[in-house]
């Protein structure tokens, strides 16, 4: 029986950057947590980590691949108990490299990670928690979502699918008055070890790559920013790295109705 009283976080690829820091700014909230990855040992560190803030915390470690569909229905079926507050798609790596380059191995789990294990739990999350008080879904996904960059064409349109799938279904989610709402963090230049997974390499200096970034703790900062407000998308400014709050950035055709016959 799910018991309603106590409520959960849900973060994906919390062994590390984004979702590891996220992970301590939830559970600086006093939020339990479901943290998932691949990496059993960065998880119990996390673990560790958490209970030395709060001991009263929960944390559950899940340990599973999400690049394999299965194995994402498989993990949302063993979640029915808890009762998940708030979801964060956070599991995502990226592959710079030309298009005729690519590692097409590494690219098809690119997109099976970065979009379809991401639509599979947005959705199911949808199905059950969209006339719950509170929810929130939370998909993480890049400011590369909203500008193409040279080098990076594939991972980019991965993003681009998570910014138009989640505007989406914030508007479709406003639309019939749901009360869960669905939001998306476009983040830039953000030192994790994003960098060596994208140029498959065991370093990678980000003082010398990028004149600008910012730190995966000032990231989940801006996650927070994102949880606490009203607005749909948090999104760096890629000039200057400031952050903003937006209510949408791609054109939306509002009225359903407007061309279509029923
Ligand atoms: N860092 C940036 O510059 C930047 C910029 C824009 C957007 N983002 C986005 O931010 C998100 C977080 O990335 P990050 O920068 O924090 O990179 P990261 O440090 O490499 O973290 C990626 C996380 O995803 C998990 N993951 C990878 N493959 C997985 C799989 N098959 N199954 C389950 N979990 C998996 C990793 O855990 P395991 O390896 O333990 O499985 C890790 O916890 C990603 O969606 C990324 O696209 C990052």
């Amino acid at each position: 029986m799910q018991n309603i009283d106590k409520k959960y976080t849900v973060i994906t690829g919390a062994s590390s950057g984004i979702g590891y820091a996220t992970a301590i700014a939830f559970a600086k909230r006093n939020k339990n947590l479901i943290v998932i990855a691949r990496r059993e040992e960065q998880l119990a560190l996390l673990k560790q980590k958490i209970a030395d803030i709060n001991p009263q915390l929960e944390v559950v470690i899940k340990v599973c691949d999400l690049s394999k569909s299965t194995n994402v229905h498989a993990l949302f079926n063993q979640l029915d108990n808890y009762f998940i507050e708030t979801w964060i798609n956070n599991a995502g790596f990226g592959n710079y490299g030309s298009v005729g380059d690519q590692d097409l191995d590494k690219i098809e789990t690119m997109l099976h990670l970065n979009i379809e294990a991401l639509t599979i739990f947005s959705t199911l999350y949808t199905r059950k928690y969209q006339n719950q008080s509170g929810t929130q879904i939370i998909n993480i996904s890049s400011r590369g979502g909203y500008t193409i960059v040279p080098n990076a064409v594939t991972y980019c349109a991965t993003k681009f699918y998570v910014n138009a799938f989640t505007e989406g279904l914030a508007h479709e989610l406003k639309q019939i008055k749901a009360k869960l709402t669905a939001k998306v963090l476009a983040p830039a230049a953000t030192q994790t070890e994003f960098g060596q997974k994208a140029n498959n390499v065991t370093e990678y200096d980000y003082d010398k790559s990028f004149a600008k970034y910012h730190t995966a703790d000032q990231m989940a900062e801006f996650l927070l920013a994102l949880y606490d407000s009203d607005k749909t998308i948090g999104e760096i400014n890629t000039k200057d790295f400031s952050f903003s709050l937006k209510d949408s950035i791609f054109p939306y055709s509002g009225d359903p109705k407007q061309n279509q016959k029923s």
